[in-house]
């Protein structure tokens, strides 16, 4: 009934972890594969490990969350290490994720992985707000198109990328212009919503340490900007280019609705981080209620067929 086609790939769920929730280490990621999850992504990985901001940096609310990680991690070789052995024993490919200090690490990085024995996926993170100085990359246009022109030169893997949230027309089009140009095999909408503010009323102070407690904002909050952009790129990329929706996923509806936009598979962070690995098989349990209410027996029979309102 979930059965997801990707790329040459059948997954038995469209479910899985977004990058930096439950997969920093080996048991997370153990965990990640052991779940009703169709596959997992890796968390984003620098050259060197890397220790992140200073905590608090992670603040969970009713509504979401609010983050400023700045890319912990155990650095690459760790990552390409558990892939590399964890890709004989599970039967979906794997998804790594790269998100570098510099175009030049960036490049280096993908480089190793070109020539490693990895055969999953790689995410190509364009978007991570949390690095004090270093502009989400997606942002600049210009070098989005250097970056991918400069990847594809080499890379012959499948790779994707994620992306930030984009708010203006225009932004959504000039974008899709440049993905465009490029044989990506994926489009992961949305990273959090970069650099927004929850403060403590009580105290009168923001809830997490890094950045004057700025940071990424995740879960409920951020589901109709998620759903814009799935659409907006289901819409407007090459039919070659797949659709990972991510953002505000809570419950089998929120992935009901990404599905209907477009969106192939289905990232869960937010949630994830506030209930654990049993998530995937309770969203699936919902989704399979409002599907059979709908009369749907696989999610190819609606996925993309989002109507608009004609006169
Ligand atoms: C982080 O580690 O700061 C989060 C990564 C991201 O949002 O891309």
């Amino acid at each position: 009934m979930f059965e997801t086609f990707f790329k040459n790939y059948t997954f038995q769920s469209p479910l899985m972890n977004a990058s930096g929730v439950h997969c920093m280490t080996i048991e997370e990621l153990d965990e990640m594969a052991d779940s009703k999850a169709g596959t997992f992504v890796t968390k984003s990985v620098t050259r060197q490990k890397r220790q992140g901001n200073p905590e608090p940096r992670y603040y969970g609310t009713p509504l979401g969350s609010i983050n400023s990680m700045g890319l912990p991690n155990l650095g690459f070789d760790y990552y390409l290490d558990y892939v590399s052995k964890r890709q004989k024993t599970v039967s979906q490919p794997i998804f790594f994720s790269v998100a570098s200090m510099s175009m030049e690490e960036n490049i280096e990085t993908l480089k190793k992985l070109e020539d490693s024995d990895f055969q999953g996926f790689t995410e190509l993170n364009l978007s991570c707000p949390n690095v004090a100085g270093k502009p989400q990359v997606a942002y600049d246009f210009d070098l989005t198109e250097n970056i991918l022109t400069e990847v594809f030169s080499f890379f012959t893997k499948p790779l994707g990328v994620k992306l930030p949230p984009y708010f203006d027309i225009a932004h959504f089009d000039q974008m899709a212009t440049i993905l465009n140009q490029f044989p990506l095999a994926f489009v992961n909408s949305i990273n959090s919503v970069g650099n927004g503010l929850i403060i403590d009323p009580e105290k009168e102070q923001v809830v997490i340490k890094p950045k004057e407690g700025f940071g990424g904002i995740g879960g409920q909050y951020i589901k109709p900007v998620a759903l814009a952009n799935v659409r907006v790129f289901y819409t407007r990329l090459n039919p070659s280019i797949q659709i990972i929706g991510t953002g505000g996923i809570v419950s089998g509806q929120d992935a009901f609705e990404h599905l209907l936009c477009g969106a192939s598979m289905l990232q869960i962070g937010t949630q994830l981080y506030k209930e654990g690995t049993s998530v995937f098989a309770r969203i699936l349990a919902e989704l399979e209620v409002i599907m059979k209410a709908k009369g749907y027996t696989n999610i190819e029979q609606f996925r993309g067929k989002l109507k608009t309102i004609e006169e």
